[in-house]
C-alpha cells in the first residue's frame, strides 16, 4: 500500500457516534464510587483527542458549564462539528490539529479532563506517545484522563484472525474489499479450522462482522496500527505522564459481588499491590474493549468523605420502577436487583416525586439501610441506567437554553432514534422512535395522547408492532413524559 493509501485509510471520515461514558457527571460518579474526587474546578475545561463526528463533544459542552475543546485531522470532522456547536451556542473550541501539532500549540489551557475515545489501540506509536506529553504538559493536577482501548483480557485471540484477513488483502492488492476478507475467514471456519474452535471469541467475531458497520470493520481489522493492551501496560504507558489508574466503565464492572463472586474476592484480599488486585479484575472481566479513567495527582478521599460526597449528589430516576426488569442475565450470571435491595430505593425515588433528588434525602426516607448499602444500591442502580448522576441545580440552569438549541436542531434532522442533550444530566439520552415522536408533539405544543398518537402514526407506524397508536401514546405519556421531562428534555 502507498503511504497516500495508508493515509486516506487512516483519514475515514467516521459515522456520528455517542458515547455516554465521556459526560462529566458518569466520569465523576465512576471516580466517587472508587474514593476518589473528580476535579471541582467550574466551569469545567475540557479537551477531546480525536473527536471523530465531535457529536459527544457538541452534547458534552452544550449539556455542561465548561470550555469544551477538541481536536481532529480530518477537516469534514471540524466543519460538522464547529457548525453544531454555532447552533447550541455552547464554548466549544474544534481544532484541525494532529496531536503532534496540538504540542505545539501555545493557546491551549490546562484542562480537567482530556478524553481519548477509540483512539489508543488503533494510532502508531508516535501518536501514543504525544498523547503522554500532551498528558504531561496539559492536564491539571487532580485531572481525569478518560481513554478506551482493547485489551488483552478478552481480545487476545483477535490478533490472529485480524493478521489472516490483513494477509488476504495484501495478497489480493486492489482485486478484493474488507467483505471478501471476511469471506476468506469464515470459509476457513466452515472448513473446519481448528482455531475458530479454539477461540469461541474470534469465532463469535467473525459471526458478527456481517452487522458490522464497514468503517468500524476498516478501521478494527485493517489499519496497520492496532495495538492490544492490558490495564498495567497502559499504567506503564502513562506513568511518564504521571498518571495512575482511578476507575473504569461500565459501572457495573465495580460490583465486585457480581463480577468477582466470593472465591475472586478471596483472591483480591491477598493481593498487595493496586495493579494486581486490579489485574485480577480485569481477568473476571474478560473485556475485549475497556474504558477507564486515570488521574493525575488523585484526590483520595476517607471512607468518610466519601460517604458525604455520596450524599451530596443528585440521582435521577430514569425509569418507573413497574417497568425496571428486576432479574437480568449478565456474563457473570443472575443478576438480582430485588435481592440486592434495590426495590426500596426506586420506591423512595418516586415517593419522591420526579427529581432529581439528592441522595441525603432519599437516606432520610430509608432509615433501615445504612449508607454504605444505600451507596452499593445507587451503584447498581447506576450500572444499570435505572438511575443517572444529575448536574447541581446551577449547572442545569446555565445549560438548558444550549441544550433546547442543540435539541431543537437534532428533532428536526430526518431519521426515527437518536440522542438528546439533557442539561440536568449534562450528558446525552438515547431516544428511540417512539419517544422521540413523544417529544416531537411536545415541543411542537400538541400536548394531548391524541396529538401524540397522530405524530407516531406520521412518523413511525412501523414501530407500533400490532398495538394501536393511541394505545402506545396513552403508555408513553403514563411511563415516559414525566421522565422526558425531569430530564429537561421537554419545556415545562
Ligand atoms: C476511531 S475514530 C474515533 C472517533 C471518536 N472519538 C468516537 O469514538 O466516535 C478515531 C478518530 O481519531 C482521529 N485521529 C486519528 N489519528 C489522529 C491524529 N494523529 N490526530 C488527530 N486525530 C486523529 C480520526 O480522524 C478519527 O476521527
Amino acid at each position: 500500500m502507498t503511504s497516500e493509501a495508508a493515509d486516506d485509510l487512516r483519514k475515514l471520515v467516521y459515522p456520528e457516534t455517542y458515547f455516554v461514558g465521556l459526560a462529566p457527571p458518569e466520569m465523576r460518579l465512576a471516580l466517587l464510587s472508587r474514593g476518589i474526587l473528580a476535579p471541582t474546578r467550574r466551569p469545567l475545561r475540557y479537551l477531546e483527542l480525536g473527536f471523530g463526528s465531535g457529536f459527544s463533544l457538541n452534547v458534552h459542552a452544550a449539556a455542561n458549564d465548561g470550555a469544551f475543546w477538541g481536536n481532529d485531522f480530518v477537516r469534514a470532522h471540524v466543519d460538522g462539528a464547529a457548525s453544531i456547536a454555532s447552533i447550541s451556542g455552547a464554548d466549544a473550541h474544534f481544532l484541525p490539529d494532529s496531536f503532534t501539532e496540538l504540542l505545539k500549540r501555545d493557546d491551549l489551557p490546562t484542562f480537567d479532563v482530556i478524553a481519548a475515545h477509540g483512539i489508543w489501540t488503533w494510532v502508531p506509536d508516535e501518536d501514543r506517545d504525544a498523547i503522554v506529553e500532551i498528558l504531561k504538559r496539559k492536564l491539571a493536577p487532580g485531572g481525569a484522563f478518560y481513554v478506551s482501548y482493547n485489551n488483552t483480557a478478552g481480545w487476545a485471540s483477535v490478533v490472529y484472525l485480524r493478521q489472516m484477513m490483513k494477509l488476504y488483502l495484501a495478497e489480493r492488492g486492489g482485486g478484493a474489499d474488507v467483505a471478501d476478507a471476511v469471506a476468506f475467514a469464515r470459509s476457513l471456519q466452515s472448513a473446519g479450522a481448528a482455531y475458530f474452535k479454539e477461540n469461541p471469541t474470534a469465532a463469535a467475531e467473525v459471526a458478527l462482522m456481517g452487522k458490522r458497520d464497514p468503517v468500524y470493520l476498516r478501521q478494527e481489522y485493517f489499519l496497520d496500527d492496532w495495538k492490544l493492551m492490558s490495564l498495567a501496560e497502559i499504567e506503564d504507558a502513562l506513568g511518564p505522564a504521571g498518571l495512575q489508574f482511578g476507575a473504569q466503565f461500565p459501572l457495573i464492572m465495580h460490583d465486585d459481588e457480581l463480577v468477582l463472586g466470593e472465591r475472586g474476592l478471596a483472591i483480591i484480599a491477598k493481593c498487595e499491590t493496586p495493579i494486581l488486585r486490579e489485574t485480577v479484575r480485569e481477568s473476571f472481566q474478560g473485556m475485549g474493549f475497556r474504558q477507564d479513567i486515570f488521574v493525575k495527582e488523585a484526590s483520595l478521599l476517607s471512607p468518610d468523605e466519601r460517604r458525604e460526597h455520596f450524599r451530596a449528589e443528585r440521582f435521577l430516576l430514569t425509569t418507573q420502577s413497574r417497568n425496571v426488569a428486576l432479574k437480568g442475565g449478565s456474563p457473570w450470571g443472575e443478576l438480582d436487583l430485588r435481592a440486592r435491595g434495590c426495590v426500596p430505593v426506586m420506591q423512595a425515588f418516586e415517593a419522591m416525586g420526579p427529581g432529581p433528588h439528592v441522595l441525603k434525602d432519599i437516606e432520610a426516607s430509608l432509615p433501615d439501610i445504612n449508607i454504605d448499602d444505600l451507596i452499593s444500591r445507587i451503584i447498581l442502580l447506576a450500572a444499570v441506567k435505572v438511575v443517572r448522576p444529575a448536574l447541581s441545580v446551577e449547572e442545569e440552569r446555565a445549560a438548558s437554553k444550549r441544550c433546547a438549541a442543540l435539541n431543537a436542531y437534532v428533532l428536526g434532522l430526518p431519521g426515527g432514534a437518536a440522542v438528546l442533550a439533557s442539561p440536568v444530566l449534562g450528558a446525552g439520552v438515547d431516544i428511540s422512535p417512539l419517544e422521540r415522536a413523544l417529544i416531537v408533539s411536545q415541543a411542537a405544543g400538541k400536548v394531548t395522547i391524541d396529538d401524540c398518537a397522530a405524530e407516531i402514526t406520521r412518523a413511525c407506524p412501523g414501530e407500533l408492532n400490532g398495538r394501536s397508536a393511541h394505545q402506545v401514546a396513552a403508555s408513553l405519556h403514563a411511563d415516559h413524559l414525566p421522565i422526558f421531562r425531569a430530564m429537561g428534555l421537554i419545556p415545562s
